[in-house]
């Protein structure tokens, strides 16, 4: 496996996937990679969740497999299930063998039913049985899922492993690097976080904001892109309970420089912001909170205090 002599190498090899971490994030990354524990990232939608997962399958070199939580999810899209329509068949094929033959047939058909070749392997079970070397696992947005399921993952979490009652149990042959993030609708079950190691990812900084701008949107102006993650740093640091009701992520931050390039805007001002203020809002409500004063006041410089 890829490993890293110290988190700044880790900084710089996620830079070079054009992912920007900042260091307590790394420093977790790292800390998950060296003692090989899952890593719980909670945080407000759009701060980087998923994509660290995905920027950390590309430095390591492991392949990405994805279990998106939902209401409802069950064990047998998480792990495995069996192919039932394949497995009929095969009792169809053996039924004129069973009638023939002698009593025991029948417990070896049954028996054969459970073969590998109708297993079908979903993401838990994949990342498991992964070749080296290995896999990074992603079980996304966790905090949808309902707690019989987060129970489940105790044992895969604990220790790699998960135990299938046709099979046994089926132990990891390269532990899986396991990111899990939840976008804290609910609290999660201590159980899980005690296996896992925690950090809350944050909005970024201005300018590691700017960073990703820049990186993302490498044709829109330097000054735009300062006045865009300005702005934005800004609209998330207001009472969002008075203002707004959700904090545009930096996808939002990512969209809404494009949409000032493609508007050939070259600097910010109320009515733009107004005009262009669904990129940034998806909720109707803080679409129409962003008034033409409101603009004015986040497009100011912040007044240094006397
Ligand atoms: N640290 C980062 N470096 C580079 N791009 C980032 C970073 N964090 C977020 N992004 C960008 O923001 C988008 C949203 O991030 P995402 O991981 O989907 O958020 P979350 O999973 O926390 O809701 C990503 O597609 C990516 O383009
Ligand atoms: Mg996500």
């Amino acid at each position: 496996m890829t490993t890293f002599s110290s988190v700044d190498a880790l900084i710089d090899a996620l830079r070079a996937a054009g992912y920007f971490a900042d260091r307590r994030l790394a420093t977790a990354v790292f800390l998950a990679l060296k003692l090989e524990r899952p890593l719980l990232l909670e945080g407000e939608p759009g701060v980087g969740k998923t994509e660290l997962a995905k920027a950390l399958s590309v430095v390591l070199q492991r392949q990405l497999l994805r279990l998106q939580c939902y209401d409802g999810l069950e064990q047998r899209e998480a792990l495995y299930e069996w192919n039932y329509a394949a497995q009929l068949l095969h009792m169809r094929a053996a039924q004129a063998h069973l009638e023939a033959g002698p009593g025991d047939a029948v417990a070896q058909v049954e028996r054969e039913v459970y073969q590998d070749r109708y297993l079908i392997r979903r993401p838990l079970l994949q990342a498991l049985q992964a070749p080296a070397p290995g896999a990074v696992l992603l079980i996304d947005e966790v905090d949808r899922a309902d707690e019989p399921f987060e129970a489940f993952l105790l044992e895969y979490l604990g220790e790699y492993q998960v135990s299938i009652p046709e099979i046994g149990t089926v132990r990891a042959a390269v532990k899986p690097v396991t990111i899990l993030t939840s976008n804290r609708t609910r609290e999660l079950n201590d159980a899980v976080k005690r296996r896992c190691l925690y950090h809350w990812l944050d909005y970024p900084e201005r300018d590691r904001e700017l960073a990703i701008i820049s990186a993302q949107v490498p044709q829109a102006p330097e000054a735009l892109a300062q006045q865009v993650a300005d702005v934005v740093t800004r609209l998330r640091s207001l009472p969002f309970s008075n203002a707004f009701q959700r904090a545009p992520g930096i996808a939002e931050s990512v969209e809404w420089a494009k949409a000032l390039v493609a508007l050939d805007t070259l600097v910010l001002d109320p009515e733009v912001m107004t005009d262009t203020a669904g990129i940034m809002f998806k909720q109707r409500e803080d679409v129409a909170a962003l008034t033409t004063a409101m603009a004015e006041s986040v497009l100011q410089p912040p007044q240094a205090d006397a």
